[in-house]
């Protein structure tokens, strides 16, 4: 058996995956087909050829342009059924992907459109395809506190359709803090929350996710390994990170995998795990990440099952 096949096999959950970032190239050219959406880019080469990213800024002004292609429940029932039927393929068994309803609302979509065909497919994938899963609804940290609440607002009738909020976009600049009041009413309202936090931004952007966002996991976190205490701290709490490591090689919060921490990390004590982000943007789903550290950090196949058995002890759906 190939290595590839190996890690393949090895039962996983996927705790940190975009949906609107699985989009494929060819997907997101046949919908725009379907909904007679214009595109910018010749045809899927000269898509492909796009994705080379100097920071998470660059890739995000591509992303929300990708995502416009999205204009009915068909197209989120879709775009989600094709992001599981990956998950069979690598043996994920269970997923709590992240969708962004502003990405949606704001340019015109209702907001229960989305959030219907995303909902369906993750039923259909509970009963054809055995996959487990939960949704967890994603707050725009670019835009203002008050967007966050309406968003939070529009959910409620909606509200056993996900089971936590999570912080995404554009980190520098928008620290956890500015959304502590609008968790806090989501963790009224009973639902369990998580924040992008520490992939861009410095180590304090972890402490106010933990301390004013109480949130169970930290996405990325990988800027923890700068500040000894808070390391301490993830180790005692057994606070999971979900980290990414192509993504952050794509988007340059490390110059190359070699340099990576995820197993020095794993190697402290920290719960780490690993994830894809945005698989259709940064080169590969969650297999290829495994295969990366690998080919690059020589992951040996304890440390492979450590990391699979982290993902699905880290879950919270
Ligand atoms: N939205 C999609 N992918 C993201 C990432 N890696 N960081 C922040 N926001 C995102
Ligand atoms: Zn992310």
């Amino acid at each position: 058996m190939t290595t590839y096949d190996w890690l393949n096999r090895l039962p996983k959950a996927e705790l940190h995956l975009h949906l609107e970032g699985s989009l494929e190239p060819e997907l997101l050219f046949a919908l725009a087909e379907r909904n007679g959406v214009a595109l910018p880019w010749a045809d899927v080469e000269t898509l492909r050829k796009a994705y080379a990213f100097n920071n998470l800024q660059e890739f995000l002004d591509l992303y929300y342009q990708g995502a416009a292609v999205l204009r009915t429940e068909q197209d989120f029932y879709d775009l989600t059924w094709a992001y599981l039927q990956r998950c069979k393929a690598q043996n994920v068994v269970h997923t709590e992907p992240f969708y962004d309803p502003q990405t949606h609302t704001d340019r015109g979509i209702p907001f229960e459109v989305a959030l219907t065909g995303i909902d369906q497919a993750l039923k259909d994938g509970r009963e054809q395809l055995g996959i487990s899963s939960g949704l967890i609804l994603s707050f725009l940290r670019h835009l203002p506190e008050e967007a966050a609440f309406r968003t939070l607002e529009q959910a409620m009738p909606y509200r056993e359709a996900f089971f936590a909020v999570g912080l995404d976009s554009s980190e520098m600049g928008h620290p956890p803090s500015k959304f502590q009041r609008v968790f806090d009413k989501a963790r009224s309202e009973g639902f369990l929350t998580v924040a992008h936090a520490g992939e861009e931004g410095p180590p304090e952007y972890i402490w106010e996710a933990l301390d004013l966002l109480k949130v169970s996991r930290i996405d990325h976190g990988v800027r923890a390994a700068e500040d000894p205490r808070l390391i301490d701290r993830l180790i005692d709490e057994q606070i999971p990170l979900t980290v990414c490591p192509l993504s952050n090689t794509k988007l340059c919060v490390f110059d190359d995998m070699s340099q990576h921490n995820i197993l020095q990390l794993l190697e402290q004590g920290v719960k780490v795990t690993v994830n894809s982000d945005d698989p259709a943007y940064f080169g590969g789903y969650v297999t290829e990440n495994f295969m990366a550290l690998h080919d690059a950090l020589g992951m040996t196949e304890a440390q492979a099952e450590r990391l699979a058995r982290n993902s699905l002890e880290a879950r919270l759906a």
